[in-house]
């Protein structure tokens, strides 16, 4: 399975950083009676449209569209828990035909406090340097049945000099090429929760945030410098000049509440989580007045990584420092999030867009050693998740039959994920926390036998009610 499409800049989506090119988020909820055969026949339809643009090129040779296609946590499972298209019930003798099992993030998608779910089932971000291809598309989609019941569009531009309605540079500090594929596809190694289909798959984020552009020109240039914590050609505000190589270290002499402190603090341990950005600003009539702002969007191999930057980092009071407010872009109203939606794009395959999903599990032989995930939460004594640091929680596996311990101990990042060394299956075994952070206390030890090559782990530690950000 390829990677999945119309999500990286690449020679074959090269529009995507095309200046001429304008983005559409067309976002469609599908008749809730469609049955499996239905909708994967719908999906041949789309998918039709979907290589239409992406197979069109200008006079020089240039592909002009490409478009990544999401399925968001209402595709997969109906609102009172049930699954949405059930396997086919097979003739005697022939082994069951599988639904589509929901990608491992969507049962349990990130708080976007203020904002209105836009509860699309399907959502297609299309890139496209010719407004024809656009509305071929749309009206393509029109013409595949009755199969869709409610369509929204979002739109937005690329823009030849990078900025955002502010006057700011964005994407002046974005996911470096080399680190891309790790950041934004699943690798079954490293993400075992997910189903075998999600490999090369990814996770799209989208958020609709208008900007106060008035309340912006207001505030004096230096606090619009220090709201953003650059200045406006890019340059941090404490280096003399913009540079591609910026320190590696905390940027503590940046205002702590500073739009690039929260959400893109450094040091090797928070590098590890990160998301690749890929919005663009828009500037539309609304109620007979002109609204900017941006369609925010990003992609990553797990939505744990999109949390921490969002909830954990930005909006998070008590981070970077203890006290020292949500980001200054929200908590001096400069921005609102409006509208949001959570999507996983499948990986490409010579089938039909979506096809994968209902896919067979893949039948595996347990191999001799394995590894175990953990996946970690500190909740509070009412069982509420806090937005504390998960970095640091240390972990050592042990032989509970002679209490030596196997393989070296291993840490959390900061989205609370951690990796064993290699480890035998087939054999009992012992989780110890041996440190934990954020004013917990180690949880108790967990008993496991690993049966495949990766198994994962929930630990969660309770906290007393009250407890804040480490910082
Ligand atoms: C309208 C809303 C927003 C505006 C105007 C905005 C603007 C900017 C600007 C001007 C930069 C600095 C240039 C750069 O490094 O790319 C930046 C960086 C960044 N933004 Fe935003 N942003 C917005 C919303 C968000 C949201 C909602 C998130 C994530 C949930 C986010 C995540 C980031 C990240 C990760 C960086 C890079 C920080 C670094 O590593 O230095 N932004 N943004």
């Amino acid at each position: 399975m390829r990677q999945s499409r119309g999500v990286l800049p690449s020679k074959k989506d090269s529009v995507i950083k095309d200046p001429a090119a304008a983005g559409t988020l067309v976002l469609a909820a599908l008749r809730p009676d469609l049955d499996q055969a239905a909708v994967l026949a719908w999906l041949s339809q789309a998918d039709l449209l979907v290589k239409q643009i992406q197979a069109a090129t200008d006079a020089n040779g240039r592909r002009t569209g490409t478009v990544a296609v999401g399925f968001g946590p209402s595709f997969f499972t109906r609102a009172n828990g049930t699954t949405r298209f059930p396997g086919v019930e097979p003739p005697a003798g022939f082994a069951p035909d599988p639904g589509a099992a929901p990608p491992a993030g969507l049962p349990r998608i990130p708080q976007v406090p203020g904002s209105v779910d836009a509860a699309a089932d399907v959502a297609f971000y299309v890139m496209a340097t010719r407004e024809q291809a656009t509305a071929e598309f749309l009206t393509g989609l029109a013409a595949t049945g009755d199969a869709i019941v409610s369509i929204r569009q979002e739109r937005g531009h690329q823009r030849a000099d990078e900025t955002e309605p502010f006057g700011y540079k964005d994407g002046v500090r974005n996911v470096a090429r080399d680190d891309r594929g790790n950041v934004v596809f699943v690798d079954p190694d490293v993400l075992p929760e997910e189903p075998d289909w999600a490999e090369n798959g990814t996770y799209m984020t989208w958020m609709k945030i208008p900007q106060d552009l008035a309340a912006f020109s207001r505030l004096a240039p230096a606090d619009q410098d220090a709201v953003i914590g650059r200045d406006r050609a890019g340059r941090r505000l404490d280096l003399p000049e913009a540079t591609r190589d910026e320190p590696a270290d905390d940027a503590a002499a940046l205002p702590p509440a500073s739009h690039v402190r929260k959400t893109g603090p450094r040091g090797p341990v928070r590098d590890k989580t990160q998301i690749f950005r890929r919005g663009l600003p828009y500037a539309e009539a609304a109620a007979g007045r002109v609204s900017a702002g941006l369609q925010f969007v990003s992609f990553q191999a797990s939505l744990d990584q999109l949390r921490v930057v969002l909830n954990r980092w930005m909006l998070n009071p008590d981070f970077p420092v203890r006290g020292c407010g949500q980001d200054a872009l929200v908590a001096r109203g400069l921005i609102r999030i409006e509208s949001h939606g959570f999507f996983f794009v499948p990986p490409d395959t010579d089938d039909p867009i979506g096809a994968v999903m209902f896919a067979p599990p893949k039948n595996k032989r347990r191999p001799k050693t394995g590894k175990v995930a953990v996946r970690k939460r500190v909740i509070d004594s009412n069982g509420t998740e806090l937005d504390v640091d998960l970095a640091g929680f240390t972990f050592q596996v042990v032989d509970p039959a002679t209490g030596q311990p196997v393989g070296e101990p291993f840490a959390t990042n900061s989205h609370g994920h951690a990796l064993s060394p290699d480890l035998p299956t087939g054999t009992p075994l012992r989780l110890d926390e041996t440190a934990a952070t954020a004013g917990a206390t180690p949880s108790q030890p967990i008993a496991f036998t690993l049966d495949a090559a990766r198994h994962v782990v929930r630990v969660d530690n309770v906290v007393p009610i009250g407890t804040v950000y480490g910082g």
